[in-house]
């Protein structure tokens, strides 16, 4: 499922690279791209079931903005990288739109993965979900209590995470998860969708300054959010996981890889739409996440390609 090449020639400062770059520094061009990348996305969606302009309808109550509300942390403060257009939202993350949609967008998301499979968007989540799992299973730590997701976004990175320990764990040792996020909006959206109270906490702040004493989580990850960071804001992250961290527990990342043929090889209307809307893409493709982890105080990961375009690395924290 890799290739020598490290990355793909979009990213980075390739002459491909830097020819994208700027037909996306272009206003008209870059505000045609956004509604081609959002047209694609919710044709996606749609032709499979998932029922996107209905779930968008669906969650915009006013229930919705007492949640955010309450949820907001009046003390974040937003990172220039954050308050940039994103996913062709021009307020990026912190907006309703962008909340509302998240939930459709993440199941396009995992479709687009097996094409050549007619899985349904429940099988193809449940599949991509599954894929982490099984790497974490293999390689993460064998006792799990509490465990943190960073950049939960609504929710679904979280409640498959916590079904996932809560099953294998006893009713005297039980499983606490907390999902954290930068956007208040997305965390409504969370809480709405954790209908059981699942979820111990949705916290509302920076993932660089969670706020958590120091050792209190067996688990901390990051599911597909590196790839919207710039590595300054991975490596404080790296760094705040690694205090946050218990001795032996781990920090378990998945997302883009850079050495995946699938990626490698997207067709140049994706790899520049994809470009289009996620600002820090270059920045992620040539940043070396493995020794940024080691240099972050934990020891060498392991990284395994879970699925055809994405992979799971699992760094533990030394003992001592
Ligand atoms: C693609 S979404 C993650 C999806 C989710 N983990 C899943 O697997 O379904 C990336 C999320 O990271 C959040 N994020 C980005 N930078 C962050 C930061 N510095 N601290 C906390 N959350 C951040 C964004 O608000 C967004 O909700």
């Amino acid at each position: 499922m890799t290739t020598t090449k490290l990355k793909p020639d979009w990213a980075g400062d390739d002459l491909l690279s830097r020819l994208v770059n700027r037909a996306i520094q272009t206003p008209a061009l870059y505000a045609l791209m956004k509604r081609q990348a959002r047209q694609v996305l919710i044709k996606t969606a749609e032709k499979k079931g998932v029922a996107w302009r209905q779930t968008c309808i669906d969650l915009d109550t006013p229930e919705m903005r007492q949640r955010l509300d309450q949820l907001t942390n009046p003390a974040v403060v937003y990172p220039d990288y954050y308050q940039v257009p994103f996913h062709a939202y021009s307020e990026g993350n912190l907006c309703w739109p962008a909340a509302f949609e998240a939930t459709p967008a993440t199941y396009a998301m995992a479709l687009r993965i097996w094409p050549q499979e007619d899985l349904t968007w429940q099988e193809a989540q449940a599949r991509l979900r599954q894929s982490f799992l099984t790497v974490l299973d293999q390689y993460g730590p064998a006792q799990v209590n509490d465990i943190l997701d960073l950049g939960c976004s609504v929710g679904l990175s979280t409640l498959s995470l916590h079904r996932h320990y809560a099953q294998k764990a006893s009713p005297t040792n039980p499983v606490r998860t907390v999902g954290l996020d930068l956007s208040p909006y997305v965390l409504a959206v969370a809480q709405h969708q954790d209908a059981e109270g699942e979820i111990a906490e949705w916290v509302h702040a920076q993932a660089e300054a969670t706020g958590f004493p120091d050792a209190s989580f067996d688990l901390v990850t990051m599911q597909f959010v590196a790839h919207e960071l710039p590595r300054s804001a991975t490596q404080a992250i790296f760094a705040e996981a690694t205090r946050v961290l218990r001795p032996s527990g781990a920090l378990a990342i998945t997302d883009n890889n850079p050495k995946s043929p699938v990626i490698q090889a997207l067709p140049p209307v994706l790899f520049t739409l994809m470009k289009s809307t996620e600002p820090w893409s270059d920045d992620y493709y040539t940043f070396d996440l493995e020794t940024a982890l080691v240099a972050a105080g934990f020891e060498p990961p392991v990284t395994v390609p879970s699925d055809p375009r994405h992979r799971t690395l699992v760094a533990r924290k030394p003992d001592r």
